[in-house]
């Protein structure tokens, strides 16, 4: 295990509890968690924030991207309690990233490479430097792929269309399954066949399936792994 770094690699698709389930795994063994889809948010948030409307444009402009990647400030911290908050130009934005807007156009900005090599040297060093629980959709095959351990979590389409609208209705909002359950299976493609840093469960990955696991089951069968791995 000689050249093992000390990560545990969370990837699977939208809406498989991923960052619930990382969030969880990293305080049990007190391991600080990333969520590299949150970087990958407050990036789109500057883009959108600064270019309102002409920010998709701005993305594809080659020489304007390559000046704004050296530009903007992106970062995150994981404080002694093990928080973790994204840093946009160092204000906290770990709420605004979480709007609709940011969701439809995050995709577009994670499958640009010059934005995901930036992205990547930043969690890497942070990986050399710490205990890391990290979830994402490439942890495992091309940020972190020296992990001790390495999880695929994910779930049938159908349940995890159902649990986000679940969620969706306690906390009063409309909400169609039907509809929901489309935008699913339209993530998971987008995710699967994208040309850079497709999702793929690579071959030294465990699959857990949660589909008939609720997240506390989930938690504790990733972190006895871990402990096993890990040997703590
Ligand atoms: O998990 P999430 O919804 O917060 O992820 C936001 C977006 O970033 C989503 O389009 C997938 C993408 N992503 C990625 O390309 N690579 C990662 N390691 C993590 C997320």
């Amino acid at each position: 295990m000689g050249n093992k770094t000390n990560s545990i690699a969370i990837d699977g698709p939208a809406g498989a509890g991923k960052s619930t389930v990382a969030k969880r795994v990293a305080a049990e063994l007190k391991f600080a968690c990333v969520d590299s889809g949150a970087i990958y948010r407050t990036a789109a948030l500057y883009f959108i924030e600064k270019y309102g409307d002409g920010a998709e444009k701005a993305i594809e402009d080659k020489a304007l991207l390559k000046e704004e990647l050296k530009k903007f400030a992106i970062d995150f911290k994981v404080d002694p309690a093990l928080n973790f908050t994204v840093l946009l130009d160092s204000v906290d934005v770990s709420s605004k990233i979480r709007t609709q807007k940011v969701s439809n156009f995050v995709a577009r900005v994670a499958s640009n490479p010059e934005v995901r090599e930036k992205v990547n040297e930043r969690l890497r060093s942070f990986a050399l430097k710490n205990k890391v629980v990290m979830d994402g959709r490439d942890i495992a095959s091309c940020v972190l792929p020296d992990s001790r351990l390495k999880v695929f979590l994910t779930a049938d389409a159908k349940i995890r269309a159902r649990r986000r609208y679940d969620e969706l209705v306690a906390r009063g909002e409309a909400a169609d399954l039907n509809d929901i359950l489309a935008e699913v299976i339209k993530r998971d493609e987008m995710d699967e066949k994208r040309p850079v840093a497709p999702l793929v469960k690579t071959e030294d990955a465990l699959l857990v399936d949660s589909s008939n696991m609720n997240a506390e089951e989930v938690i504790q069968h990733i972190v006895k792994l871990a402990k096993k791995e890990f040997e703590l």
